[in-house]
């Protein structure tokens, strides 16, 4: 039986452990300690979620304030045999009311094609689709927001 804890902090470093084995999980690539770094001295507003099963982390969310009403939600993911149980559905729900108790009104998000369960739960949850851009290599970067 599962035994699920959401441990949230406002310093992801506090979690780096954590952050960087489930970010080589869920996307079977190794995780940037620079491109984290850069963002990290960028923007100063920070949530990252971390769900545990008793003490393994076995999802996570990571985002942060790009400005003073707008958060957005960087990277996320759940472990391929936790996924279809509602976590990211928890994650989400949970980071909207932490972006809504700061004062944040919008919350903002990214996705590709290769992503598809991502961008059917972002549609589901009320996200709309707000903009594309070219990613790397040319690859369409979807955007989607929701009004808080
Ligand atoms: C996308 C992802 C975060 C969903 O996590 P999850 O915990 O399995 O999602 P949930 O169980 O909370 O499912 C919520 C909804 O997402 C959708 N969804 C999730 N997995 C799905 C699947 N395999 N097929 C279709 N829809 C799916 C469903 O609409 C589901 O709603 P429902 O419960 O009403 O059926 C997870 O599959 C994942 O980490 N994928 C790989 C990494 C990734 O895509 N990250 C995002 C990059 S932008």
């Amino acid at each position: 039986m599962n035994e699920l804890t959401a441990v949230y902090s406002q310093e992801p470093e506090t979690q780096m452990q954590a952050l960087k084995e489930l970010y080589e999980k869920v996307f079977d690539t190794r995780w940037d300690q620079r491109i984290f770094q850069e963002k990290r001295v960028t923007f100063d507003r920070w949530l990252c979620q971390i769900m545990y099963n008793y003490d393994q982390p076995v999802a996570f969310k990571l985002g942060y304030f790009f400005d003073k009403d707008t958060f957005r939600s960087w990277q996320g993911g759940v472990i391929p045999e936790f996924q279809g149980q509602g976590i990211a559905k928890i994650l989400i729900r949970d980071q909207e009311r932490w972006v809504r108790e700061q004062g944040g009104k919008i919350i903002q998000t990214r996705s590709f094609n290769r992503f598809k369960n991502m961008m059917i739960l972002n549609l589901k949850m009320g996200y709309d689709i707000t903009g594309s851009l070219e990613g790397e290599a040319g690859e369409p970067k979807i955007e989607f927001s929701k009004q808080l």
